[in-house]
């Protein structure tokens, strides 16, 4: 239970310099926390007071910016996110993602998921690319069709998902519950057209079959982004196209001019800022 002062507690913590070091080992050093201090602030505070070469990756401090993904107490959660206190006991144990390479200490090497992340086109792909370099009016869309995706647009991409998935763990080919559950977020799209062009790339194997819907991706994300029920959704679709059950819309179209005589007291939106031309 938490306490209502300072405390000291140990952090526990995987140091690793690849091409320095030959293996990993643990260091610890006890600091005073007190309520609501987060992993991260602990992390400082360590670094401050025992270990200046410790390193890790954090940038917003507010669940955000998806970089401070770490497997602490052996599960990966964000450490801006995760206060000390909600862990429990006087050890606080860290260590880089699993399932990925460690850069150094408890930087994980996120490229392999970027990558697979950007050859499914996680943007939205149309045939009217002058419309999109140079917008007149926004697509249409309605509040039913922005549910459909919504919730997967939360993704922060901090990997936490791929480091608690069993099957990334085991196989190297499989794309993993983030770069899917995102080109699931923008198949799901009404904006969108690119469904075939995903799924082409994932032809090559890496695609959502391999997922045994365990559902430990969805356990661990701390945005309460579902990626497990999208990569089943993009089975679901996957099979209705093989069937040739799948609809075919067009993606939605830009909206109308507007029209109506505009509400007196209500200023005219500001000029453009920037254009394609830049
Ligand atoms: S789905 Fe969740 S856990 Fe996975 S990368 Fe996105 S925010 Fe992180
Ligand atoms: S549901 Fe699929 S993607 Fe998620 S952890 Fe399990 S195997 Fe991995
Ligand atoms: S520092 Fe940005 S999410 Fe933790």
């Amino acid at each position: 239970m938490a306490g209502t002062g300072p405390r000291r507690v140990t952090f526990r913590l995987r140091r690793f310099e690849p091409g320095t070091d030959r293996e990993p080992r643990w260091e610890e050093h006890r600091v005073e926390v007190s309520p609501g201090m987060t992993v991260l602030d602990g992390l400082w505070k360590v670094k401050e007071l025992h270990a200046p070469s410790l390193a890790w990756r954090s940038s917003c401090r507010m669940g955000i910016c998806g970089s401070c993904g770490m497997l602490i107490n052996g599960r990966p959660r964000l450490a801006c996110n995760t206060q000390v206190a909600e862990l429990g006991g006087d050890v606080v144990t860290v260590a880089a993602l699993p399932n990925f390479g460690t850069v150094k200490d408890l930087v994980p090497d996120l490229g392999s998921m970027f990558e697979t992340h950007r050859d499914l086109m996680p943007y939205l792909l149309r045939d009217d690319p002058a419309e999109q370099d140079d917008p007149t009016r926004e697509y249409r869309q309605t509040p039913g069709e922005l549910e459909r995706y919504l919730q997967f647009s939360y993704c922060i991409k901090c990997g936490c998902c791929m480091a608690a998935c069993p099957t990334v763990a085991t196989d190297p080919h499989y794309a993993g519950p983030m770069p899917l559950g995102q080109a699931q977020r923008y198949n799901s799209d009404s904006r969108d057209g690119g469904f075939r062009r995903r799924r082409e790339t994932l032809s090559g194997g890496g695609g959502p079959w391999r997922c045994h819907f365990a559902g430990e991706c969805s356990q661990v994300c701390p945005k309460g982004v579902d990626p497990a029920k999208a990569i089943q959704l993009m089975k679901r679709d996957l099979v209705v196209d093989l069937l040739r059950l799948r609809r075919r819309r067009p993606p939605a179209p830009v909206a109308d001019e507007p029209h109506g005589t505009p509400r007196e007291g209500i200023a005219a939106p500001p000029p453009r800022t920037a254009t394609a031309e830049g």
